[in-house]
């Protein structure tokens, strides 16, 4: 990467949640790779940056972060940090908090074991690559809520972000806690689709499976299904 380049759709939606009306952003991206997003805000955003802080828990991908800067000019705009989550911050360091490209339990796992008790004021946003059920239930009862969720498409792919701050989710229906709050997003409906897709196949790989575990699993399963299909109705109905 040289001058101003382009993000990739990932990223610019993560990129596209870092409020447009703040100033003084002090921007934290934890597991920053190629830092392609603290430099893209930089280039575009600068203006209301404050501090930047790229952190990743190896050293490679935090040398690959050095040259991203390095290349775009930008040495000395960005603080580098080796280490795991949020564990080499200071609380109070970061208002903006990033943790994209990364399985949605690794991301709960990094919320946990930080070091802060106060998450009031800090707006994360959290890109998950998997297991959004698990990460959407576990911010839910962890003193979490979703305020946004946005989808994109890269390539053959669809990804999520979501807008997350301090305070009380209101409770998700089961086919929520998969696919998230229903929108007229015209993505939502190829979405929806592959949430349905795989609960068919986790409810096709249970077929043959007997036991009274099975079947609470197999209710539950239906049940999402179930809300699956009436959030595709009900975006069908805002698309015509
Ligand atoms: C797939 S890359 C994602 C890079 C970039 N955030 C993106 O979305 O394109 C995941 C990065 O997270 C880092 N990582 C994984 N677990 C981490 C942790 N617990 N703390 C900090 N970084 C972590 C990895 O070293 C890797 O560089």
């Amino acid at each position: 990467m040289s001058g101003r380049a382009a993000l990739s759709p990932r990223l610019a939606m993560a990129a596209g949640l870092v409020p447009g009306d703040r100033k003084n952003i002090r921007l934290a991206d934890i597991g920053t790779d190629h830092a392609y997003l603290p430099v893209w805000l930089l280039q575009n955003r600068g203006a209301d940056l404050a501090h930047v802080i790229a952190a990743d828990l190896r050293p490679g991908p935090l040398d690959r972060a050095r040259q991203t800067v390095r290349a775009a000019g930008l040495e000395g705009a960005v603080d580098f940090r080796l280490c795991d989550g949020l564990e080499g911050l200071r609380p109070g360091e970061a208002d903006v908090i990033v943790i994209a490209g990364m399985g949605g339990e690794t991301i709960a796992h990094i919320l946990a074991y930080a070091p802060w008790y106060d998450w009031a004021g800090i707006t994360l946003i959290l890109q998950p690559m998997s297991s959004m059920p698990d990460l959407r239930g576990w911010l839910g009862a962890h003193g979490f809520a979703i305020e946004r969720e946005e989808l994109c498409r890269e390539g053959d792919t669809l990804y999520t972000a979501f807008l997350v701050r301090a305070g009380a989710m209101p409770p998700l229906s089961p086919g929520e806690l998969w696919a998230g709050r229903n929108a007229p997003d015209p993505l939502r409906g190829p979405w929806l689709d592959l949430w349905l897709a795989r609960v068919g196949r986790a409810l096709a790989g249970m077929s043959q499976a007997r036991g009274e575990e099975t079947a609470s699993r197999r209710e539950e399963l239906e049940r999402v299904r179930a809300d699956l299909l009436e959030m595709k109705k009900e975006w069908e109905t805002w698309q015509r």
